[in-house]
């Protein structure tokens, strides 16, 4: 009898859990819609702890690290823990050949040693505010678009600047529920973040792009920082005597690990989620989009990769570029066959009709939403044509693509600005100095022959991709003067170029009277001719769908709400700080396969292969294993290195800390498994887990691999 009552209770209990809450919640909303819900699953602690304006709360250890990560603080000495892919770049540029924190990791054995970072800041949240009323004052229905956002611009500048009354923060609005609401934040940034350690990537990206968005995972993917403030521990810039900043509050660290089943909250900044885009975004997107930049990415990666291969040096200056490129190609990968799967466009479109029928059910309705579903199918058509340009223009000269061309592109602009300040004026000053550092990091990671190689390919599929009408101007000399033979126009251009010469480009910042012969710099002329198309044609009607999607969605969301009043709608990640919980569980990858919810140092152990560089695993860490030296990070003879949960998530959520019950963290989310990224357009609540690093592996790693173990004496340990 008793066993039998334990069982149904596990089985109710299973029930309440067994699947991914969809949703990325306000924190200051969490009272009103979520909390109910979340301590029904196990969570112990109020709406309070979690956020408050009126004492210390979990969201005052909660930055944004960078300008696309989450961090957070993990000791009373301003500690930082966020991902090893977030720190990336901070790592690279510290690295080279001779001292090599990528391959050797970093560890600073003691405050002195701690690395400043330029460029790097992080951010805490003071306080959200929902300013709806005061920007949509004067806004009225009737009024053309044009006015409306003029009207809000207005309004959203004089909300900032109450905000602002000297308190030395900073602030901003956004937008939510596609412009129904406003929210207002007020922040402080610190801007003195220093590098304190970071394993070696063959632990802090092991498996690197090959199980990048995959489970079974086993990246030790984290990196340490500490927040540097002045004296009053107020932002200050970097100086040798500032001090370690003292936080309101720091997550305690749990040591007891995770089990099936227990309650997960993830506190973070999700970038962007669609998820109440009309049917024919999706079909933009897996139809055409998707298809084409997956395609070009695929060659941009096979060249860069072939030449990474042939030398360490050039690995080095190409790893973190390869790493992003890759990293949105696999994704769109899985998104396209998640969205297939749940056959999404189909699934949108049924609901689309149910919708129109409600509409047209009813006189007011139809007047106010009839045409709604149309409006979007001729602006998609139109909107399609030019984000694909747009997208693709982007991967030519952005996005670590023909990187000569790019940087012609930042001369060009200071030749343009020498010519309308004359050399002496105060912005021309501040941009010699920035394009001297942007010059000397771009040789720093640069190697010829990969662009080289890349242009033509990167031109060459352009052309063939892109209808004619956004062909910039240079295909037509191209035809002229070389017969079509893009690779020989290129190498011509690589002969005579300066922007291959570093010396050189120096010598240009210094002498700026000089700068005008750079006009005829054949780099120059592509970029200027790529640039004329990106600004003349295709941002020009890129913007003006986009502007129209823009008002479409905004009444779109009103219309949805009307049709569903009783559903609690969360509004699109849009990188402000946002709440996902759920539970730890493992999932059905695909027919007869279900992946176990964690995995442990013996996967590790079985990946190792030092023929393949993602799967060399480092001496020490096989000695560790050998010795079974785990102390109190091992469970059940080895040591935890990820786990999975349904907590929904996405790209900005890297880094965020993962609580338990008690708010104690228990790991660093940094990826979601592959079966489940098409939850950012369409949550699949059977498959969409994220994946987190167990804290436990990142401890044994700091202590036992690196010997830095000194640091754990900062943080609060709960055994
Ligand atoms: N997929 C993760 C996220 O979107 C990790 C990316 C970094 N790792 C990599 N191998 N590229 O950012
Ligand atoms: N890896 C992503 C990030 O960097 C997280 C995700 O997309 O799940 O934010």
């Amino acid at each position: 009898m008793i066993r039998k009552t334990i069982l149904i209770i596990v089985f109710i209990s299973l029930a309440l859990t067994g699947q991914a809450k969809e949703g990325m919640w306000l924190p200051v909303l969490l009272d009103k819609f979520n909390i109910g819900d979340m301590q029904q699953m196990g969570f112990k602690l109020t709406a309070e702890d979690v956020y408050s304006i009126n004492h210390a709360s979990m969201k005052d250890a909660v930055v944004i690290f960078g300008g696309g990560c989450t961090g957070e603080i993990i000791s009373p000495e301003g500690l930082l823990i966020t991902n090893h892919h977030c720190g990336f770049s901070a790592i690279q540029k510290h690295s080279s050949v001779s001292h090599d924190y990528l391959t050797e990791g970093f560890w600073a054995m003691s405050r002195q040693e701690e690395l400043p970072n330029e460029n790097l800041s992080v951010t805490f949240l003071k306080r959200m505010d929902d300013v709806t009323e005061a920007v949509l004052e004067g806004v009225n229905s009737e009024l053309p678009m044009v006015k409306r956002d003029e009207i809000i611009a207005r309004n959203i500048k004089s909300v900032v600047d109450k905000a602002l009354k000297d308190n030395g923060y900073s602030a901003h609005v956004e937008k939510f529920y596609a412009g129904n609401q406003y929210y207002l934040f007020v922040e402080e940034v610190f801007t003195d973040v220093r590098l304190v350690g970071a394993p070696p990537s063959a632990i802090g990206k092991f498996g690197g792009d090959t199980d990048n968005w995959m489970w079974p995972r086993h990246t030790g993917d984290f990196s340490i920082f500490r927040v540097y403030a002045g004296k009053d521990n107020k932002p200050a810039g970097y100086a040798p005597d500032n001090v370690p900043f003292k936080p309101a509050y720091h997550f305690p660290i749990s040591l007891k690990g995770v089990n099936e089943g227990d309650f997960t909250m993830v506190f973070g900044y999700p970038g962007s989620t669609a998820e109440y885009v009309p049917s024919f975004h999706l079909q933009m997107l897996i139809n055409d989009v998707y298809p084409k930049l997956i395609n070009v990415r695929t060659q941009k990666l096979n060249i860069i990769k072939h030449y990474m291969e042939s030398d360490p040096a050039i690995r080095i200056q190409y790893a973190a570029k390869a790493a992003s490129i890759s990293n949105s190609w696999k994704r769109w990968k899985g998104e396209i066959k998640g969205l297939n799967k749940l056959d999404a466009v189909t699934r949108k479109q049924q609901s689309e009709a149910e919708f129109t029928k409600w509409v047209l059910s009813d006189d007011t309705r139809k007047r106010k939403w009839g045409n709604l579903l149309d409006e979007y199918r001729t602006t998609y058509s139109k909107y399609g044509e030019y984000s694909l340009a747009r997208s693709y223009l982007l991967e030519l000269i952005g996005r670590n693509s023909m990187e000569t061309v790019a940087l012609a592109g930042l001369y060009a602009g200071l030749v343009d600005l020498v010519e309308r300040n004359g050399v002496d004026d105060a912005k021309v000053q501040s941009l010699v100095t920035a394009l001297r550092k942007r010059t000397d990091s771009h040789f720093k990671d640069f190697y010829q022959p990969v662009d080289q190689k890349l242009s033509p390919v990167l031109l060459n599929s352009y052309r063939t991709e892109v209808p004619i009408v956004f062909h910039p101007a240079v295909y037509t000399e191209i035809d002229k003067k070389y017969k079509g033979d893009t690779e020989k126009f290129v190498d011509q251009l690589f002969q005579k170029t300066v922007f291959t010469n570093h010396e050189e480009l120096m010598d240009y910042l210094m002498n700026l009277q000089k700068l005008k012969k750079l006009k005829k710099d054949p780099a120059v002329k592509l970029y200027q001719s790529i640039s004329q198309m990106y600004h003349d044609k295709v941002m020009v009607g890129y913007r003006l769908y986009h502007d129209r999607l823009d008002s479409l969605n905004q009444i779109y969301m009103q219309a949805l709400m009307a049709y569903e009043p009783e559903r609690h709608f969360y509004p699109d990640a849009n990188f402000t700080l946002r709440i996902a919980y759920g539970d730890v569980k493992g999932y059905e990858a695909r027919d007869a396969v279900y992946y176990n919810y964690f995995s442990t140092l013996e996967g590790i152990m079985e990946k190792d292969n030092p023929d393949i560089y993602d799967y060399r695993v480092p001496e020490r860490l096989k000695e560790l294993y050998r010795t079974k030296d785990y102390g109190r990070y091992e469970q059940d003879g080895t040591v935890p290195v990820c786990f999975l949960a349904t907590n929904h998530t996405t790209g900005g959520n890297s880094g965020s800390p993962v609580v338990n019950a008690s708010g104690q963290l228990i790991g660093v989310n940094f990826d979601r498994a592959w079966e489940g990224v098409m939850s950012d357009l369409m949550f699949n609540p059977n498959q969409c887990r994220n994946i987190s690093l167990d804290i436990r592996y990142a401890l044994f790693i700091i202590d036992k691999f690196a010997g830095a173990g000194y640091l754990l004496d900062e943080m609060t340990l709960v055994e």
